[in-house]
């Protein structure tokens, strides 16, 4: 018997040194220790042993058992090492072969430099709100100082959808709705689309502009001055410089038109300034009293400034675009060329 069981360990022994897969592993599993394998099939040679020596021979048997299982979990960790081995080569990466391009979008140039003017003036203790694209006469015109047949709502060549609602051709309406819901002091800036029946290289009938309005106690033009100073050093470079011009808005009295120095020569005249040295780039002013008084804010206490101004306008000067409606023909070239991160 005790050559028996040596004969079935040689024979174990022997069968796993040549295999190389899990899989046959497996098979000789089931050959040896399996349900009819050849350790197994001795315990029914247990009826043929005289009952004193069966628990003996039990535990032979079991013994048997183990060492053939435990030659087989050393087979079988040899084995799952060597195919893991195996598949870490297979798939090992060349590192030196170049990367797969990634494509990503950008931020259109519009939004770019509207985060450009909230950044500017946020930093100044700005806040922002924005207002509704439809809008009525009342908080486009009228609580602006523009009444019915006013000659200066030929200013703005508006959509209307009634006699009441139409399409806001600027965002000043966000002065009037701030003002209304808001206890001074105020601080913000209301950038959105509005729309004017116009449309050529400068003017597009879809546009965007960003207001801002200061009210306040003992705010006047000189606030204005050193705002609009600071934030055209921010936005195009420290050496720029801005000039007001006396204009006339309904809304702001008195009203300025502000130029800067021409960014691509500094002042000297070139093609983008047409030769002055100087660009437009917003209109603005001190409120009107009439207008405060209408949004319910006492004109003896308080006093405001406002200006608004084109973001295209902004971003074609600081770009030099020429034509405005490139911003919106999703030229991906064109677009891609301001962002870059
Ligand atoms: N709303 C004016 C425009 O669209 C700009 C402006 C805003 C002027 C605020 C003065 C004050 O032209």
């Amino acid at each position: 018997m005790q050559e028996k069981f040596e004969e079935i360990k040689i024979k174990a022994r022997e069968e796993l040194k040549n295999i190389s897969s899990l899989k046959l592993l497996n098979d000789i599993k089931i050959k040896f220790v399996g349900k009819n394998g050849e350790v197994t099939s001795l315990l029914r040679g247990m009826k043929d042993i005289s009952a004193d020596k069966r628990s003996e021979f039990g535990k032979m048997v079991n013994d048997l058992k183990e060492e053939v299982n435990a030659y087989i979990e050393k087979k079988e960790s040899e084995l799952k090492e060597k195919e893991l081995q195996a598949r870490y080569e297979k798939e090992s990466v060349d590192i030196t072969l170049p990367a797969k391009e990634e494509k990503s979008g950008s931020t259109h140039p519009l939004t770019l430099v509207k985060n450009q003017i909230i950044d500017a003036f946020s930093g100044m203790g700005f806040e922002v709100f924005e207002g509704p694209e439809i809008d009525s006469d009342y908080y486009c015109f009228q609580a602006l100082n523009i009444p019915k047949d006013h000659p200066a709502r030929d200013m703005q060549d508006t959509f209307y959808f009634t006699d009441n609602i139409l399409l806001r051709p600027h965002t000043s309406p966000g002065q009037v709705r701030t003002m209304e819901n808001k206890k001074p002091p105020i601080k913000i800036l209301s950038p959105g689309r509005v729309y004017r029946a116009d449309d050529d290289a400068s003017h597009s009938p879809m546009f965007h502009q960003i207001e801002g309005l200061v009210v306040d106690k003992g705010v006047s033009l000189c606030d204005l001055k050193g705002l609009l100073d600071e934030f055209v050093k921010i936005m195009f470079d420290s050496e720029t410089k801005t000039r007001f011009r006396p204009s006339y808005f309904p809304f702001t009295e008195p009203s300025v038109e502000v130029d800067v120095t021409c960014c691509k020569c500094h002042g000297k005249g070139c093609s983008l300034c047409k030769g002055t040295g100087w660009i437009e780039i917003l209109g603005a002013g001190v409120v009107n009293k009439n207008v405060l008084e209408m949004s319910g804010i006492d004109s003896n206490v308080y006093s405001g400034l406002a200006f608004g101004c084109g973001i295209e306008r902004i971003a074609m000067i600081k770009y030099g675009v020429s034509d405005i409606r490139t911003f919106f023909e999703n030229n991906v070239k064109f677009l891609k060329q301001f962002d870059r991160r």
